[in-house]
């Protein structure tokens, strides 16, 4: 079943998605002691791709549309779709990881900050915000609500704190599929856009800059970055959308939001 191009799932479905997203935040939780001064973006990649491969599940990203890796590794004023290689990590450093698993043909989607060694001010401050843009996100996920009330909750907070939001990449429906309708925006107005129903599967992944919300995608042509080269931040949930609210597929098992980036 489809309501204005967007599939229903089941309710039998959240099941599916609820093991899929804990593996990917599983995960997560477990890359986080690696994240330290020294280590390269693709050694990161090569543990994630090793975890993967022992839990006998599928990389969603490996082969998608050409790309070669288990994540996506975005460092600093990257704003997201970093591909892993040989870049050394130094202190200070914050990065995006962001891994997508398929198990049991349903797809999990999520992606969190860590910091190397010690962690600025203003990159606290950036991380902080960003994840609580998220969680205001979903605060206003429930039947009834627009996916435009999603954005204005993020946007709204966003901009009250001298923050900028990316505009050029959205999150996205999934469930047996890795991109589907709609594009969840991450600013908008209130009651604009498509009515959030029961069984709707989808991400909020709200990327914020500390400058200017403009970015552009590197000659590498995955590569997305601030324009301004000003730092950037980015949270993602993959979640379903229940009778009172929302289902959070992508939880850390650990609680590791706030230790992920205390180094
Ligand atoms: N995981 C990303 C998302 O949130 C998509 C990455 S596609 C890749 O939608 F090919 F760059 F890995
Ligand atoms: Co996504
Ligand atoms: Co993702």
């Amino acid at each position: 079943m489809t309501k204005d191009g967007i599939r229903i799932y089941e309710d039998a479905d959240f099941a599916g998605m609820h093991a899929a997203g804990r593996v990917a935040a599983e995960i997560l939780d477990l890359v986080g002691p690696l994240v330290v001064p020294g280590v390269t973006t693709e050694a990161l990649d090569d543990f994630i791709t090793a975890e993967v491969t022992r839990r006998g599940v599928t990389s969603a990203t490996i082969g998608y549309r050409g790309y070669q890796h288990a994540s996506c590794i975005s460092v600093n004023h990257v704003v997201c779709h970093g591909i892993p290689g040989g870049k050394v990590i130094k202190d200070g450093d914050i990065l995006n990881i962001d891994v997508t698993v398929i198990v049991d043909g349903w797809f999990g989607d999520t992606s969190r900050m860590y910091a190397a060694g010690s962690l600025s001010r203003k990159a606290a401050r950036l991380i902080e915000v960003t994840h609580d843009s998220l969680m205001k996100g979903i605060e206003a996920v429930k039947p009834g609500n627009t996916f435009g009330d999603i954005g204005y909750a993020i946007q709204s907070y966003v901009e009250a704190q001298r923050m900028s939001v990316v505009r050029d990449f959205c999150g996205h429906g999934l469930g047996r599929v890795f991109h589907a309708p709609p594009n969840v925006l991450h600013y908008g107005r209130p009651g604009a856009g498509a009515v959030l129903e029961e069984g709707m599967f989808f991400t909020i992944e709200p990327m914020v800059n500390l400058g200017r919300p403009e970015t552009k995608v590197l000659a590498d042509d995955w590569t997305a970055v601030t324009r301004d080269k000003s730092l950037s931040a980015q949270y993602e949930h993959s979640i379903g959308v229940t009778a009172t609210g929302a289902e959070i597929f992508t939880l850390s098992p650990g609680g590791l939001y706030k230790a992920a980036f205390a180094g």
